[in-house]
């Protein structure tokens, strides 16, 4: 039987990566995010399902996993991966980006757990099924100059450590990875950021797709990639917070980039 993916953002990025690595793998896709073209391009040539779904809108998530579920009564692995940045401090960013994006990378991926857990429910009594939260290093550390984007990622992960917790022992595995700065098309870091060393440390899509896979394998629940700096980092926000303040201060953006 072949293994089911839901995986959410696979139009760019590291969604794109990881429903492409997945296939590679044997898995077979939902592909699920906003923008048709992208999707059915990638679906050509993975042979995967399109899904068209803005993950901030509960009513629109309910509807999604009613027809995935009907279609797949059983899913082995959810990739809540959707996000979307907010650049600005809390004192000028938007006060409607500061909802929205809650929406989409916090909210999105609680909707999407609940109402695709029956699906994950019934593989895990035929083996075991697995949840992936796709948050960021700005989960564990405060960026002022993305306070709220950092707010969202705190909030994801908390949501996602909570769940590992209650689906202990469920036969669902809660993965939650952390990657530091990808190279993507929503987050352009080598072009945004002013840190020539942060821009040292930026990753692909790939990467994070090939430590996802890692992680399901081994059953790992917090991936942080890649491990250097960034764990240290998150380390040190607990022991000294405020020389990391001073670090999370250099991820400041180019001006013009926000
Ligand atoms: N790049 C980084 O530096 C970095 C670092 C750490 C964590 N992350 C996280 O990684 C995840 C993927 O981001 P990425 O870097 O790969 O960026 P990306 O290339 O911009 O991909 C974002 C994906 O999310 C989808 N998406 C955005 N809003 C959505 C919505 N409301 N409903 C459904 N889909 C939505 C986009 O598709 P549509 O526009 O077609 O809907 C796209 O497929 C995000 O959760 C992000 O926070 C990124």
């Amino acid at each position: 039987m072949q293994r089911i993916a839901v995986v959410t953002g696979a139009s760019s990025g590291i969604g794109e990566a990881t429903a492409r690595a997945l296939t590679a793998g044997g898995w077979h896709c939902v592909l699920v995010a906003r923008r048709e073209d992208r999707l059915r391009a990638l679906s050509d040539e993975l042979g995967g399902e399109v899904e068209l779904c803005d993950v901030g809108d509960r009513a629109a998530v309910e509807a999604l996993a009613e027809r995935v579920l009907e279609r797949h009564p059983a899913i082995h692995l959810l990739v809540s991966n959707a996000g979307m940045p907010a650049r600005g401090t809390f004192l000028k960013a938007d006060l409607d980006l500061v909802e929205r994006v809650m929406r989409v990378n916090y909210l999105g991926g609680v909707w999407c757990a609940r109402a695709l857990m029956p699906g994950l429910e019934a593989s895990a009594r035929a083996g075991g099924a697995h949840i992936v939260n796709v948050v960021s290093v700005a989960g564990t550390v405060s960026f002022a100059p993305a306070g709220a984007y950092a707010a969202s990622k705190h909030a994801q992960l908390a949501f996602s450590r909570s769940l590992a917790a209650a689906l202990r022992g469920s036969g669902i595995a809660v993965h939650s990875v952390l990657p530091g700065f990808v190279e993507t098309e929503g987050f352009p870091q080598k072009n945004v950021l002013k840190s020539r060393l942060l821009r040292r440390f930026v990753i692909e899509p790939d990467d994070v797709a090939r430590a996802i896979l890692r992680g399901i394998d081994k059953g790992k629940q917090e991936i942080v990639v890649p491990w250097f700096p960034y764990r240290i980092v998150g380390i040190a926000q607990a022991v000294a917070p405020r020389l990391v303040g001073r670090f999370a201060g250099m991820s400041d953006y180019k001006s013009g980039a926000v």
